[in-house]
């Protein structure tokens, strides 16, 4: 194909506004796959994304396509998209396969409208200068308006209305005017044959028989089979094994070309190696790497600890395995008094962690403690002592439990972000005393047609980490969106609070609240901890205190009766039955000093109601 025939793109969307459902449309019309009787979604492909109903990997075809007697090859690089606020986590991805298009698809649905990420997304697409394609999807729907949905695409994004295409992809209605679009106004690729070979890495995939599998776009030239490449990044070499198209299945080629978007196999034995946004080059002819490689940034921490130590060897075998398919989670060892030894690990999200953690348990069968997460804070040292121990006057905290005393530090700093929500103008007021228990600070508030309100906040990271989303949704009956993007560092008052059981610290639980919330935060942890832990034969006082100060507590009553008394003389097998019972519940607990704490208590207490 010649460069003038190849248009690169994306789908960009809010969830569930039906970029699965396009993609396969475009994939059944170009013939790439056969059209199946169910809406079976191709490019979805891990058991939790199907799970949860999110695409976590990105999957990428090239379809070929007859327009007006030529013949095109549109390449659609998919973006990984969240389900979830902080999306924006996994940004920097979807920036760098963006990065790797000329246009965009942004589909809106034609009845819920413009989404909190489909502004976040629109502008990803707007800052990299793309030609941005508006597709008014499910226009079958009864409760439809894509009247109203184009005024909102013109006001909020400065698109005349006339350039959107209103389409069902479920039924397929118009889908090929999406496709003549993508011909008619995706520029062609700025590449050229003639230049050194140069491509950029936008994702890559870990294969236990081959290792890592990167799917790239070739900016310049050509790479051949046996040719020795670089990676930017690193500088190490390796020899190309294999190359191909991706249709979307691999079929493998000889070479690739400027334009084209294909995989590449080349003995990476580790993600890492080949990292998202890395440029490669010929060993022989070095090119400049692409501006902006940056790695992914971790912003919420957890612990992680096998509940058994002697798991230790296999937990880590796990974390090892998922973490060679997901460079952007960080590892450190760690280990604790209470927990033993294990590890702690950065996410992009909540979200990305809690997928983390569910595949651990699903496809590892690893059973973990993970400790309550934490956002990066940051410190600036007083104590010459510890400035000389650390090399440094700013240091990063990711792990409560090591958080510097006030007496050493002359300043604390917390992650800030800047949010976007969209919701129905009937729960502004709602939705604006929730953000002010959040800390948020309101920066912006628009109209975006008669009945929807587009609002701006800061908000310390920390405050809407784990449930502002979710308490969001509730309030506004599931119509709010939500999404942020990371908004640099800003001083606060900051402590460390514990939580203590009969007097025992729990180590999984210590966290970092801002001095103005710790009465009421320290009150939540133990009215939710008291539900979620069970009676024991004795009471158990639940406590949060800062230093040795308690400012906060809860009862938990004992038994009354014994669990066993009404077998007594009765049958045996319903006995032991009752007994196994129990011991399968102990082993999803954990014990603290002389109290019984079911493990998935740890997320649970920090999620207020
Ligand atoms: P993620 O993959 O999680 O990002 O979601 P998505 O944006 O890809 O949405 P998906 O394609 O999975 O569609 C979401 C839901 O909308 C599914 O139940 C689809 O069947 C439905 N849907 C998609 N397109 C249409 C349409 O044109 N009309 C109607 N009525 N439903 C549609």
């Amino acid at each position: 194909f010649p460069v003038d025939r190849i248009r690169n793109f994306s789908i960009i969307a809010h969830i569930d506004h039906g970029k699965s459902t396009l993609a396969d449309r475009l994939l059944e019309i170009t013939g790439a796959i056969a059209k199946t009787a169910k809406n079976k979604q191709v490019l979805d492909k891990l058991q939790v994304e199907r799970e949860r109903g999110i695409t976590v990997k990105a999957q990428t075809a090239s379809l070929i396509y007859s327009h007006e007697g030529q013949q095109y090859l549109l390449n659609l690089i998919d973006t990984p998209v969240r389900d979830q606020p902080g999306h924006v986590d996994f940004s920097y991805e979807v920036s760098r396969s963006i990065s790797a298009c000329q246009g965009v698809l942004l589909i809106v649905d034609a009845n819920q409208g413009i989404q909190a990420q489909t502004v976040a997304n629109f502008y990803l697409a707007f800052e990299a200068q793309l030609a941005i394609i508006p597709v008014i999807n499910k226009i079958d729907l009864k409760n439809a308006d894509p009247d109203r949905v184009e005024a909102q695409i013109e006001k909020v994004f400065d698109i005349p209305r006339e350039e959107c295409i209103r389409i069902s992809a479920k039924l397929g209605t118009n889908v090929e005017a999406v496709l003549q679009a993508v011909v008619n106004r995706v520029p062609r690729p700025v590449a050229s044959i003639d230049d050194p070979f140069k491509a950029l890495v936008f994702d890559s995939n870990f294969d236990h028989y081959r290792g890592v599998v990167a799917n790239i776009a070739v900016l310049g030239g050509r790479v051949r089979k046996g040719d020795r490449i670089v990676s930017a990044h690193l500088g190490k070499s390796y020899e190309v094994n294999e190359l191909g198209l991706l249709r979307p299945d691999e079929h493998p080629t000889q070479k690739l070309f400027a334009g084209q978007v294909g995989y590449m196999i080349a003995g990476m034995k580790d993600v890492k190696e080949a990292q998202i946004g890395d440029t490669l080059y010929l060993q022989d002819h070095p090119v400049e790497a692409l501006p902006g490689f940056k790695p992914a940034k971790a912003m919420v921490f957890a612990g992680m600890y096998p509940m058994d130590q002697s798991d230790y060897a296999g937990l880590r075998s796990a974390i090892e395995r998922l973490t060679l398919n997901d460079s952007s989670v960080t590892v450190q060892r760690d280990s604790s008094m209470a927990l033993g030894a294990g590890w702690r690990l950065g996410f992009l999200g909540l979200l990305h962690m809690e997928v983390f953690n569910q595949r651990l348990e699903q496809e590892y069968n690893a059973s973990v403690i993970v400790t309550a997460p934490t956002v990066p804070y940051k410190a600036v040292l007083s104590s010459a002592k510890l400035i000389k121990e650390h090399g440094r006057e700013e240091i990063t905290i990711v792990n409560p439990a090591q958080f510097p005393d006030r007496s050493v530090v002359s300043e604390y700093l917390e992650p800030m972000v800047l949010g976007t929500i969209l919701a129905p103008d009937s729960y502004t007021s709602k939705i604006m005393s929730l953000c002010l228990t959040r800390r948020g600070i309101q920066k912006n508030m628009v109209y975006i047609d008669e009945q929807r309100v587009m609002m701006k906040y800061l908000f310390p990271l920390n405050e809407i980490v784990v449930d502002f989303y979710d308490l969001l949704k509730s309030l506004s009956s599931g119509y709010a969106s939500f999404d942020y993007e990371n908004a640099g560092y800003q001083a606060a008052d900051l402590i460390k609070m514990n939580i203590l059981l009969n007097g025992q610290p729990v180590e999984e639980l210590i966290t970092i609240v801002h001095r103005g919330r710790a009465y009421s935060a320290g009150k939540a942890m133990c009215e939710r901890l008291k539900d979620s832990i069970p009676r024991q034969m004795f009471e158990v006082a639940v406590q949060a205190a800062i230093g040795s100060k308690v400012i906060a507590r809860e009862t938990i009553k004992a038994f009354r009766k014994n669990v066993l008394a009404k077998c007594y003389g009765g049958d045996i097998t319903r006995k032991m039955k009752l007994l196994k019972k129990q011991a399968e519940g102990k082993k999803k607990m954990r014990r603290i000093g002389n109290v019984e704490v079911p493990k998935d208590a740890f997320i649970n207490v920090l999620k207020r109601k």
